[in-house]
């Protein structure tokens, strides 16, 4: 009897070690599966700003403004093309711009016709010799101070860099003047130009970081990566992507 009795414990005590062992293993693997899973770093690639030069006046990321003369200031761009697109001058040497404006421009054109807006290029490629003649004209006509507003002097153009144009209506109506701003072709432009690789380079908010009044028509090719870039994080200017400083005056 006795022996029966301590042999029905035995069975009920290896039960109960058994259970209770069995019991532990699955709250620890419960609880091992309830450890909240750390989130991953963002694995967003950090916009590279140094990617390009932007000193190097072949470089797409170039800056030239009041304080950054273009270096030397007899570089001449080695690819120069007319651009398949309406020109306001043709035959002219301003009509020309470096083969990756060319195309980007040609596509732009292109995606402005298709929503029934036709373009022309007023002004691209400006030599060093034909920056001084726009330049003295605009001096004889007014002054230096009214002239360095909306001129840039003979080595501080961006035009001499070929990355640069003045774009129009193919009406010519409001050809190099702020009224461009308000109509269709202006509008269209400035929501635009980001998406083929060009940026406002003159904007009517940025005076005292460019140094120049609103100019609506000029656009400037930095390449899509920074035209993105900049829409993206909503800066306007090169000086201000690149934390180069404001340039409003030369400083002679
Ligand atoms: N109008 C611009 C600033 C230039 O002359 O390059
Ligand atoms: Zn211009």
């Amino acid at each position: 009897m006795v022996k029966r009795f301590l042999k029905l414990l035995g069975i009920v005590l290896f039960l109960l070690v058994i259970g209770i062992g069995v019991r532990t293993f699955i709250i620890r693997h419960d609880k091992k599966e309830l450890v909240p899973v750390t989130p991953k770093a963002s694995t967003a690639p950090v916009f590279d700003k140094k990617q390009f030069s932007t000193s190097d006046p072949a470089s797409i990321w170039m800056v030239v403004n009041k304080h950054r003369p273009i270096n030397p200031v007899s570089y001449v761009p080695a690819d120069l093309v007319i651009p398949n697109v309406p020109l306001r001058v043709p035959g002219n040497d301003s009509m020309q711009v470096r083969k990756v404006t060319a195309t980007a421009l040609e596509m732009m054109f292109a995606a402005a016709k298709a929503d029934g807006l036709n373009l022309m290029l007023s002004s691209g490629y400006r030599s060093y010799q034909y920056q001084v003649g726009l330049y003295n004209g605009y001096v004889a006509s007014s002054s230096v101070a009214e002239a360095d507003k909306t001129s840039a002097r003979p080595g501080y153009s961006e035009h001499q860099s070929g990355l640069a144009a003045d774009i129009e209506p193919a009406s010519e109506k409001c050809d190099v003047d702020v009224c461009f701003a308000q109509l269709p072709e202006g509008v269209w432009l400035a929501a635009n130009a980001y998406k083929y690789g060009f940026i406002i380079r003159y904007t009517s908010d940025k005076v005292p970081v460019t140094g120049y009044t609103y100019e609506p028509w000029h656009v400037r090719y930095v390449g899509t990566a920074l035209s993105n870039e900049m829409h993206k994080e909503k800066i306007e200017t090169l000086e201000e992507f690149f934390s180069l400083g404001a340039a409003p005056s030369y400083s002679s």
